[in-house]
């Protein structure tokens, strides 16, 4: 059985995947709802209900637990639930940014850590309510040595949605998404723009801009990125969902607190320990925090 936290975009979008392919989940909720129904809209516009065992709490303490809560809410969400969490059960961590999982592994030092990146995308639409929006691929990959001998989850989950893919180097694939959030969520937050603006010529100097500051982060980290690729990813993704908001973006607009800290404030922690000059990202940071502040 699988236990979800997190009822969003994304928990949900698994909750419903892996139900759809027949294996059991429990969908880890903040309150009791209502209604046990998942209703899901794919691709194709066809829609599905779901009966999906809702809890408010962790009830088994063998099955994994695949956290999908915003990177700020992943340590509360964890700390709440620790006494129902065993020291063999795996977490995994799947959400935008990273420096989570070296504060899970501080709670819990004997378990198994995961971390999982995602490129499927799906709005909620209401309570228990998604809309499929992109279909892309999921890595996971062990962050601790305990980790290491769980790759049967993303065959599990990859019988779910396709392309979910066991990956022995997962910290490249982690900071791939890192570097793309850093381009993409804070100018579009900032600038009140779609991804797709982000092709204007003006946001591409910052881009450029940005890639060349993280290189030399990146080089320190013992990553294999080329600059001229990063760019030309980026653009990719830019243009794959250039009618979309970033979360970012999304974030701010309904003034909710952002990913801020674990997306370019993790770069900045990095370039930090290794003294390396960030004007343009620290800028955009700085930035975002304040508009933060203001909506709160
Ligand atoms: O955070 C987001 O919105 C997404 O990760 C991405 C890739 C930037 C697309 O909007």
């Amino acid at each position: 059985m699988w236990q979800i936290i997190g009822a969003g975009a994304i928990g949900c979008l698994w909750a419903t995947n892996l139900l759809r392919d027949g294996q059991q989940v429990t969908l880890i909720t903040r309150k009791n709802s209502q209604t046990q129904t998942l209703n899901y809209q794919d691709l194709q516009g066809k829609r599905t209900s779901f009966n999906c065992r809702l809890s408010t709490q962790l009830s088994n303490r063998d099955d994994p637990i695949l956290v999908c809560v915003k990177a700020p809410q992943v340590k509360q969400a964890l700390l709440q639930h620790r006494h129902n969490i065993s020291e063999q059960q795996a977490i995994i961590l799947m959400h935008n940014g990273m420096g989570t999982a070296e504060q899970v592994t501080k709670i819990f030092p004997h378990n198994p850590i995961i971390c999982a990146t995602t490129t499927n995308a799906s709005l909620l639409n209401a309570e228990l309510n998604i809309i499929q929006t992109g279909k892309g691929a999921t890595y996971l990959g062990a962050f601790n040595e305990q980790g290491k001998s769980f790759s049967i989850l993303a065959n599990k989950l990859n019988s779910a949605l396709d392309d979910t893919l066991w990956c022995e180097d997962i910290k490249q694939k982690l900071w791939l998404k890192l570097l793309i959030n850093i381009a993409i969520n804070p100018l579009t937050a900032i600038f009140k723009v779609n991804n797709g603006t982000l092709a204007k010529k003006h946001f591409q100097r910052q881009i450029a801009q940005m890639i060349n500051e993280v290189m030399p982060v990146l080089e320190k980290e013992g990553l294999l990125f080329e600059s001229h690729m990063l760019l030309i990813t980026i653009n990719n993704v830019i243009q794959a969902t250039a009618a979309n908001y970033s979360s970012m973006n999304r974030d701010i607009y309904f003034k909710r607190p952002t990913e801020n800290e674990y997306i370019s404030g993790y770069l900045l922690k990095k370039a930090l320990q290794y003294n390396i000059e960030t004007p343009l990202i620290r800028s955009l940071y700085e930035q975002i925090k304040e508009i933060s502040h203001q909506v709160k």
